[in-house]
């Protein structure tokens, strides 16, 4: 029997793809960078299966150039906004995502964001190795408290939850603010308040929104301008929740204290982007998620929703369930 084509776009970690490799007839993008669109127009030619990325645009061109015989998309992600949901759900093709595996290596990595960009952890990296420490000075690199300072996570997903429970270990208070989930459930401590609220009372606020119409450019000069002149922004979302101009703005005249980025817009940042001339910003290259086991587990989760299109069954996690009705 042949094996169902399909490209992957990238070599994702064994976990997953040793499973699609024993399932499918599997055409894998080797390169380090992404195909450019003209290649992933090229290389899903008459697949039934795309497995993507987040740096993959899966939009209805793509479906198109695929082909009728398109049966699933499978991104192996928790995020989709790279994804066309509506032209897939159009085609009648079902979109798989991987969500819960990462949520506690996210979390993990954003609380380390803000406690480095807090305690200037990486300035002080930089400050040995430029041989500027000379001695022990007792205003030298002064960052924030922790202990007793006010978290405001935007979006309360299970990331944000997640990030909920870090913080009651460090005795911090936390507020929130996410249209869909006003109450928090019993076992977290957390209060619901508007935007507004949030982005004048918090000491650290941290981002974990999915990138929609409504969250695009959320953090603006306006936001910002809220905040408090102590406070640490920290985000681990998708870059254009935030306006990097207008970051940098804020940051240069110290109008809030830090922010540390794990996602940009665009990214990669650009060496001349005017963030990277800032002590105060800290930019990593978009890796919360990036621990051996989670990414394997990513792998993996990607592979049985990719496999289950192929199989006409219904994807174990799907974005787009109106397919099946
Ligand atoms: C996601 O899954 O959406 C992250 O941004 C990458 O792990």
């Amino acid at each position: 029997m042949n094996k169902p084509k399909v490209f992957v776009t990238r070599p994702v970690p064994d976990r997953g793809l040793d499973v699609i490799k024993n399932f499918c007839d599997a055409d894998v993008w080797t390169d380090e960078l992404p195909p450019s669109r003209e290649a992933l127009l090229e290389r899903v030619r008459g697949v039934e299966g795309i497995l993507s990325l987040l740096t993959d645009r899966i939009d209805g061109e793509v479906m198109d150039a695929a082909g009728p015989q398109l049966k699933v998309v499978s991104n192996q992600a928790v995020g989709f906004d790279n994804i066309d949901v509506a032209a897939a759900t159009q085609r009648g093709i079902p979109v798989g995502n991987t969500p819960d595996v990462l949520t506690d290596a996210t979390a993990d990595f954003a609380f380390a964001l803000m406690m480095a960009a807090g305690r200037r952890i990486v300035e002080g990296e930089r400050y040995v190795r430029a041989g500027k420490w000379k001695t022990w000075s007792p205003s030298l690199l002064l960052g924030v408290d922790f202990k007793g300072a006010t978290l405001g996570l935007v979006g309360f997903g299970r990331i944000g939850k997640a990030m909920a429970r870090r913080a009651a270990g460090f005795d911090m208070r936390v507020i929130y603010y996410d249209p869909l989930e006003t109450k928090p459930p019993a076992d977290v401590k957390a209060t619901h308040v508007d935007m507004e609220t949030l982005l004048e009372d918090s000491d650290f606020i941290s981002l974990h929104t999915p990138l929609t119409a409504d969250t695009r450019r959320l953090i603006d000069a306006a936001a910002l301008a809220k905040m408090k002149p102590t406070a640490v922004l920290v985000n681990t979302s998708r870059g254009p929740v935030v306006d990097l101009d207008a970051l940098y703005e804020a940051l240069k005249v110290k109008r809030i204290f830090a922010a540390a980025l794990d996602v940009t817009e665009p990214e990669p940042l650009p060496m001349d982007h005017p963030l990277l001339t800032l002590e105060n910003a800290l930019i990593v290259p978009h890796i919360a998620s990036a621990s051996k086991t989670t990414r394997d587990k990513m792998s993996w989760m990607a592979a049985q929703n990719l496999i289950a299109g192929l199989k006409g069954e219904h994807l174990p996690n799907c974005v787009n369930p109106q397919v099946y009705k």
